[in-house]
């Protein structure tokens, strides 16, 4: 049975480490680390089974008997841990994909493609875009609809003087390539990020900033010698969790069986 450590403790990490304490995961969750100790505390206390709280990623690093991270973090630490995670021998699962663009970690992520697992999220369609990525994708359009308070985080809006309480209708707030996205929306370019690693192409990001929908919406496109496609993914928030949504913890976790049943 493999065993675990995961990085990040909060609401996807949460809904991982349960479904590992649930055993829908075949793994044993060894060691749980968040740079907030108190989340870590916290999710141990739900658990069952009891993973040692690390004090650092160092920690379960050392431990030989680990195989395998999950990372449920943010991109700064894809960034940090990614190549030590590596070079201690141990596979990983990347939820931060947005993390994997950048030219260091892009290149450990070639390098390492049987080592490093990213799940498909909160999309569709993520197979046929690999395949098609083997003779090339002309283009990829990312068009996001999300609720205008799901991007209030971002600075991009205050230092444009763009008001989003104030918008009524969908309203287009952003366009862009992928890596420009990155450093605008860190927490709402996986999808974008998913898309690039697994095309190899550039992707065109476009966010709707959208008050007549509560779900989040997906519209994308993929132009290509082989296939054109149009996937619409309409994710509802997790039951448990509405910070993140459904599809992309059920994803993860179905990886993560499939990842531990080998
Ligand atoms: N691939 C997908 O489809 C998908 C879907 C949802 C979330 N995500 C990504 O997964 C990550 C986690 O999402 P979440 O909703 O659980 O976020 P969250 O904010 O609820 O939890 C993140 C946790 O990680 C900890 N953390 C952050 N940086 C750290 C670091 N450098 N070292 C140690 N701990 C650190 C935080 O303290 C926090 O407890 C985010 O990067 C998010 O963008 C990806």
């Amino acid at each position: 049975m493999k065993r675990i450590g995961l990085l990040g403790c909060g609401a996807i990490g949460s809904l991982i480490a349960k479904a590992i304490d649930d055993g829908i995961v075949k793994a044993e969750l060894a060691y749980v680390y968040d740079i907030d100790k108190e989340a870590a505390l916290k999710l141990v206390d739900k658990l069952r089974g009891k993973p040692k709280v690390s004090e650092g990623m160092d920690e379960m690093l050392r431990d030989k008997s680990v195989d395998m991270i999950v990372e449920a973090a943010s991109d700064d630490a894809v960034v940090e841990y990614l190549k030590p995670i590596i070079e201690s021998g141990k596979e990983v699962l990347v939820m931060s994909i947005g993390g994997l663009l950048f030219p260091e970690t892009r290149r450990i992520y070639e390098e390492n493609l049987g080592k490093i697992h990213v799940p498909a999220g909160a999309i569709a369609g993520l197979d046929a875009i690999q395949a098609i990525s083997l003779v090339g994708v002309d283009k990829i359009v990312l068009t996001t609809h999300k609720p205008p308070e799901a991007l209030a985080y971002s600075e991009y809006f205050k230092n444009r003087g763009i008001d989003l309480e104030n918008i009524t209708k969908p309203t287009l707030v952003y366009e862009g390539p992928v890596e420009d996205a990155l450093k605008h929306f860190p927490k709402s370019v996986n999808v974008a990020a998913a898309l690039a690693l697994y095309s190899r192409t550039g992707v065109l990001v476009r966010i709707v900033a959208d008050p007549t929908r509560d779900k989040i919406v997906h519209e994308i496109s993929v132009e290509s010698k082989v296939s054109n496609l149009k996937i619409i993914v309409e994710n509802v928030p997790h039951p448990d969790n509405p910070r993140t949504s459904y599809l992309a913890a059920l994803s993860c976790i179905r990886r993560l069986q499939e990842i531990c049943s080998s």
